[in-house]
């Protein structure tokens, strides 16, 4: 099916994020947007999907003006979302999750499940998915719960499917999985609208590109006709560095020292299996790995959020191994936590006491008396102008900020205090690659100021552009500790646990 959006505006108060957006998907067409943090895309993706009701602005599909009131009536026209926060019920099954508000419903009460099973397993069997119906969603990996997501859309017969950021949560593996979905999605005819930060992906699946910034559609080219350079610039406005401009490290003493930890994950599984490691003063130590492999587990025993098993973190010479989070915050150990929404921010709350969160406890923000409102308030315009937070003000509930947003406001927080300790995990996911550039210089400058780094990404890019030098985890183990200069093939072996240290010859 043919769609148009013609003129679309929609304001939350005085902040204009859609500013008279027209554009035209046509059938079988991959069509990117594109565009900074907070630029509008998600909020035109829900005013299509019935979330949000426009100012002014028409809707066509097959040239035809239709009303799209609420997700009832897009899921009715043929539109399909995935979200950029997953909306599955957890604690349900694939298949109660697809059937989910639109039940072959038998003579009341029953539900006709095997009716669903049938379509559902035709569906994936079409699109070679591979999904056990009768998996519960939460144990399932991130990636096959997005395939869920799809599946759920083409179950009620989506001819034109939204996805808002599908890959920023998927490893390399589950993304060119997804790719190949989109393929074949497109030569069946399906309009697919894509929205992603990720350049390389843009040039390689996209027909068409639109580049949306501050609410306005500044452009629209094709990827035969730009490179990632210039669509940075499209998208901020402004030249951007791709590459991290980084001096070589001047490591010092050994500040934090991990030797032979044992952690458990949620299941009581050993997850980190006698993991060892030093970092020093002015280095960065980037851990790389395809998620699952203890990375998780591991950032949360360090910060203070998981048990330890076994095994001794060391600060200075001081056992930080199962202390409090509050015990090793003060002892100068700042987290960007992976999951920003669940572990980073309290959504209702404002920007200005998010970013103090971790100090509202302090002399500077609080004390007996309560919460000091004007330093509070001082700090957050500071920080607010730093980080290019973009917001109508600091009294903004975090919630109602765009993705990329809400992780500027955790790094903020986080990059603002006294810190021996910079752990971040994922530190660029979901950002623009303005604001990635802006956070890498910011963990430079913290590695040059002192700071011992630790840096978790499942991006390869990341790791080789930051690290000075990467360990690469696997099944719960450091399988090696290699300078950033291996190669990709290397690192993937590496990944992959083909290799041990014995086996490539490379000493860090
Ligand atoms: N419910 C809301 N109430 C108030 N403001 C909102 C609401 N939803 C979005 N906004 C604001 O609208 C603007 C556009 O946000 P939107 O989520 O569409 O950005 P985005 O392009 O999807 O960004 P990102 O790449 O970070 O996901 C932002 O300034 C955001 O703070
Ligand atoms: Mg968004």
């Amino acid at each position: 099916m043919k769609l148009e959006l013609r003129g679309i505006t929609k304001s939350f108060g005085s902040l204009v994020a859609n500013k008279d957006i027209s554009l035209v998907v046509e059938p079988g067409q991959i069509h990117c947007l594109l565009g900074e943090n907070g630029a509008g895309k998600s909020t035109l993706m829900n005013v299509l999907y019935g979330l949000l009701t426009p100012d002014s602005g028409q809707i066509l599909i097959d040239d035809k003006p239709i009303t799209i009131r609420d997700p009832k009536d897009a899921v009715a026209h043929g539109i399909g979302m995935v979200h950029q926060h997953f909306m599955l019920i957890p604690v349900f099954n694939v298949l109660e999750n697809i059937i989910l508000g639109s039940e072959d419903v038998r003579p009341w009460p029953f539900i006709d499940r095997e009716a669903a099973r049938t379509r559902i397993e035709q569906i994936a069997n079409e699109y070679n998915f591979q999904i056990d119906p009768d998996a519960i969603i939460e144990n399932l990996p991130i990636g096959t719960q997005q395939r869920v997501e799809i599946l759920k859309a083409l179950s009620h017969n989506a001819k034109i499917l939204i996805l808002d950021e599908p890959t920023a949560v998927l490893t390399p593996q589950e993304t060119d999985a997804l790719i190949e979905i989109l393929k074949t999605l497109k030569e069946q005819g399906t309009s697919i609208i894509f929205i992603t930060h990720k350049l390389r992906e843009v040039l390689a699946i996209a027909d068409v590109i639109t580049v949306i910034r501050l609410g306005e559609v500044v452009g629209s080219t094709t990827p035969d006709e730009v490179n990632e350079e210039e669509l940075a610039s499209m998208m901020v406005g402004r030249e951007v560095d791709l590459v991290v401009d980084k001096t070589p490290a001047t490591p010092g003493d050994v500040v934090l020292s991990v030797s032979d930890l044992y952690v458990e994950d949620d299941r009581g599984l050993t997850a980190v299996k006698g993991v060892s490691f030093d970092v020093r003063r002015g280095e960065i130590l980037a851990i790389a790995g395809v998620q699952g492999n203890g990375q998780t587990e591991l950032v949360e025993a360090l910060t203070g959020m998981r048990p330890v098993v076994s095994g001794k973190v060391s600060l200075n010479g001081d056992n930080l191994a199962g202390r409090s989070v509050r015990h090793i915050l003060d002892a100068g150990v700042a987290h960007v936590p992976e999951d920003r929404q669940v572990h980073g921010l309290i959504p209702g709350m404002s920007i200005a006491d998010n970013l103090v969160l971790d100090q509202i406890h302090s002399p500077k923000f609080g004390g007996i008396f309560g919460r000091k409102i004007k330093a509070i308030r001082e700090n957050a315009e500071v920080r607010r102008k730093e980080f290019d937070i973009r917001s109508p003000g600091i009294d903004t509930a975090v919630g109602e900020l765009s993705g990329g947003n809400q992780q500027k406001v955790v790094m903020a927080r986080e990059l603002s205090r006294e810190l021996k300790v910079l752990i971040c995990a994922q530190p660029t996911r979901g950002l623009d690659v303005g604001s990635i550039e802006f956070m890498h210089k910011q963990i430079v400058a913290n590695r040059d100021a002192g700071a011992a780094v630790i840096i978790v990404s499942s991006e390869l890019d990341e790791v080789i552009a930051l690290g000075d030098r990467v360990a690469v985890l696997y099944d719960g183990r450091v399988q090696d500790i290699v300078p950033p200069t291996t190669s990709r093939e290397e690192f993937g072996l590496l990944m992959a646990g083909a290799r041990s240290t014995e086996a490539t010859g490379v000493t860090p």
